[in-house]
């Protein structure tokens, strides 16, 4: 075996606009559902006032300091930076008539800016946040004229940045609609599992059109979707509890079976059937459904249990998501259970599936890192746990499974998503903020930071077996 990853992977980092770009109202940006959560994904909907103070509001000012950004990726040796569009740029309300030129221009800058470092750009079209008018006035996507709106930017954006763009991503963690409905698919209060299924149908429309367009427009690119790579164990290996597990992996890999086969499966029919589920499914849809992705993307942090017994399950449910916990598996300061194994089994899961190239888009360690004497981060730890997960994509690779990249999540410090920490740092970049807004927004290199620089000049050969 080979310890070089193949000539051509792509190795980066992943940032999502509303974690970063900060400027939330600049150059005529519309509110997005992100703007209206100050507190995270699961956090409540929080009316905007003049003047009150969200830590996205100005993020990590990526807006303005990409250049020097970007420079640090590239002096790690980034081939590839994957980077989302806020919606809210291009059309501030939606619905507007117009694309909103300075939006558009600034996307071109960041374009015009990687390309000088040859850094490929890879683009989420949406990554966790819609227009916040779309959700107020139609009900996000439970309406289906959303799907026309999601069409007309894709388009837009397709169009403008046909040259500049040819690796293109439709929605983020499509799967996780389920879990945060209002971020995934903008529902607001509570909703009913039809409401959240007939949504997530429009949206599943909304990604075949953006393939097609993609493919219509770009001919030489190519367009993934984008899953929460949730893979479950089985907490035991008694029959009901295989059953069990079998079920929990379908409630996310029907997103991917849609994307990749082009219908939906027999197992969700079944599901919704059983359920009293009942979609409004127009024949255009399914016509829409056939435009399947030319890869699949996913995120990677950790992996967890599943049992058929309810109350067993209940007992051991911590505060590890809504997931049993593995007994054989260590925790990181978040609860997210650590399984660099998981990833070479993930890898190889959605390989047989599908057998479409795999692109892992985000992976990384969200901690709490704190300064030493000297000044400096000294985060082995991050070192560690990503040293461990390459391992499993090189052995994935050997074992036959094709894949185009790794782009390691928030390669510089972000706020979270889950509860827009600041405190949860998943850089090689250190950046100088805090909770309050505080801070110098100055950049610094973490230890990690030297070494996934060598990780990539080595294609891999030195990573620690
Ligand atoms: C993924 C999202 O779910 O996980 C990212 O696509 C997010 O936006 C990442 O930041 C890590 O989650 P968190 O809550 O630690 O930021």
């Amino acid at each position: 075996m080979s310890n070089r990853f193949p000539d051509g992977f792509l190795w980066g980092g992943a940032l999502a606009a509303n974690q970063v770009e900060g400027a939330y109202q600049e150059d005529g940006k519309g509110l997005s559902t992100s703007d209206m959560q100050p507190n995270g994904i699961f956090g409540p909907v929080t009316a905007r006032q003049p003047g009150d103070f969200s830590i996205k509001d100005v993020a990590i000012d990526f807006y303005h300091r990409y250049p020097q950004d970007i420079a640090l990726f590239s002096e790690m040796g980034f081939t590839c930076l994957r980077v989302s569009i806020a919606w809210t740029r291009i059309f501030p309300n939606g619905d507007d008539a117009q694309p909103n030129e300075a939006g558009l221009a600034w996307y071109d800058k960041l374009f015009d800016e990687l390309a000088r470092h040859n850094i490929q750009p890879l683009v989420t079209l949406s990554h966790y946040e819609m227009p916040w008018a779309l959700v107020e006035n139609y009900g996000g996507w439970g309406n289906r004229k959303l799907i026309a709106f999601f069409e007309r930017y894709a388009r837009t954006v397709f169009e403008r940045y046909r040259d500049k763009v040819k690796l293109w991503l439709t929605f983020n963690e499509i799967n996780m609609s389920l879990h945060a409905p209002l971020t995934g698919v903008g529902l607001l209060g509570d909703c009913t599992t039809t409401e959240i299924y007939q949504a997530i149908h429009h949206q599943l429309v909304a990604s075949g059109l953006a393939v097609k367009a993609c493919h219509e427009i770009i001919p030489d690119a190519r367009i993934g979707n984008m899953l929460l790579g949730g893979l479950m164990y089985p907490l035991s290996c008694k029959p009901a509890d295989i059953f069990a597990t079998l079920q929990e992996n379908h409630s996310w890999q029907f997103f991917g079976d849609i994307q990749c086969r082009g219908a939906y499966p027999g197992y969700m029919t079944r599901y919704f059937r059983d359920n009293g589920i009942t979609l409004n499914i127009e024949p255009a849809d399914l016509e829409a459904l056939r435009h399947t992705v030319d890869f699949i993307s996913f995120s990677y942090y950790m992996t967890g249990c599943v049992t058929a017994d309810a109350d067993l399950g209940e007992k051991l449910r911590g505060n590890i998501l809504d997931m049993v916990p593995n007994p054989h598996l260590e925790s990181s300061e978040w609860g997210w259970q650590i399984d660099p194994l998981g990833l070479r089994t993930l890898l190889n899961v959605l390989w047989d599936r599908y057998q479409k190239p795999l692109f892992i888009v985000e992976n990384g360690l969200g901690a709490n890192d704190q300064p030493a004497a000297d000044g400096r981060i000294h985060d082995d730890y991050r070192i560690s746990y990503m040293n461990d997960h390459l391992v499993q994509v090189r052995e994935a690779i050997d074992d036959g499974v094709e894949v185009l990249g790794y782009t390691s999540w928030g390669p510089i410090d972000i706020i979270s998503a889950s509860k827009a920490e600041v405190a949860k740092r998943y850089g090689f970049i250190y950046v100088d903020l805090q909770q309050d807004g505080s801070g110098t927004l100055n950049r610094s290199r973490k230890d990690s930071f030297w070494w996934y620089q060598q990780v990539i000049k080595t294609h891999g050969a030195a990573l620690k077996p």
